[in-house]
């Protein structure tokens, strides 16, 4: 007789866990193998982006349990993410098979569900991540984007404060967690605009401060449409910004090209190959 991959020899359930990304449009970013794994869960964590959705994964699940309550005010998100990890962890460890649910994808810009993965499988556990549309997707469609054109950085808005990083104006410059930048403690629900006052000065090296820039917010219920504001650079510490929205930054220079491998190439190839 075979066993099942999640049961042992003597039928005791092995624990395992699936961390899956619900998109970031109510209901319609779903996918049915994220869904079958919601459904097939004994217990089901919600790290999700409003409470409409913890009610609606109830639907698919009885047994759905907010991660919400661990943060707090004052309280280091690190520290929420930890705890998560342990929490997840505790149910595996019980025997049970745990879905944690992310809005989005779980793995973009989210420590816990590739902690746990990683966690989970150094003890002997089934772990896996299935992948949901994140915020990236969706602003490549709603903004016509097409990051092969001209290249798409990404960064976390904090590590260009904090860390000396170099940033390509030729490409798109995507920018994540803008409404909490500099929080250096990440402690803080939101930051102000001093802090971000320091990310518009360290962007004037590569960008003039009359650079169109677009403050985007994909739709998260089906109702809703994508926000896209432009401003100038210069405007964006002072105008509102939620811990919802993405920063993109247009290209603000051409492309160089690079004459000197061009010219290795041609040796290569022959002239007529570029004519
Ligand atoms: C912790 S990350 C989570 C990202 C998410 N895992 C994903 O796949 O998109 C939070 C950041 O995602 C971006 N974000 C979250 N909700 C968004 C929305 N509705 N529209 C655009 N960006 C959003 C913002 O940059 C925000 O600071």
């Amino acid at each position: 007789m075979t066993t099942s991959s999640s049961e042992t020899s003597n039928n005791v359930r092995r624990g395992s866990i699936a961390c899956v990304g619900l998109g970031m449009t109510l209901g319609s970013h779903l996918t049915p193998l994220a869904r079958s794994y919601i459904e097939q869960a004994d217990v089901v964590f919600a790290a999700v982006s409003d409470s409409v959705v913890e009610v609606w994964l109830e639907r698919m699940h009885p047994d759905v349990r907010s991660l919400q309550p661990y943060y707090g005010d004052g309280k280091p998100r690190m520290k929420t993410y930890q705890e998560w990890v342990e929490l997840f962890m505790g149910e595996v460890r019980a025997g049970k098979r745990v879905c944690a649910v992310f809005y989005g994808h779980p793995g973009v810009f989210a420590w816990s569900p590739h902690k746990v993965i990683k966690v989970a499988r150094a003890e002997g556990f089934e772990a896996h991540m299935e992948p949901g549309i994140s915020a990236e997707d969706c602003l490549y469609a709603d903004l016509g984007i097409d990051p092969g054109r001209l290249g798409c950085q990404h960064f976390e808005a904090s590590q260009l404060l904090f860390f000396e990083r170099r940033i390509d104006p030729t490409a798109y410059l995507v920018l994540w967690q803008v409404g909490v930048v500099g929080d250096w403690s990440s402690k803080k629900l939101q930051t102000g605009s001093e802090h971000r006052q320091l990310l518009v000065d360290l962007l004037s090296n590569d960008y003039p401060l009359t650079h169109e820039i677009i403050i985007y917010r994909c739709a998260t219920l089906p109702i809703d449409k994508p926000q896209i504001r432009r401003i100038a650079l210069h405007e964006l510490p002072h105008v509102p910004l939620t811990t919802a929205e993405t920063v993109i930054l247009p290209p603000a220079a051409e492309m160089k090209q690079n004459v000197a491998m061009l010219e290795r190439l041609q040796a290569l190839e022959g002239a007529e190959a570029f004519t």
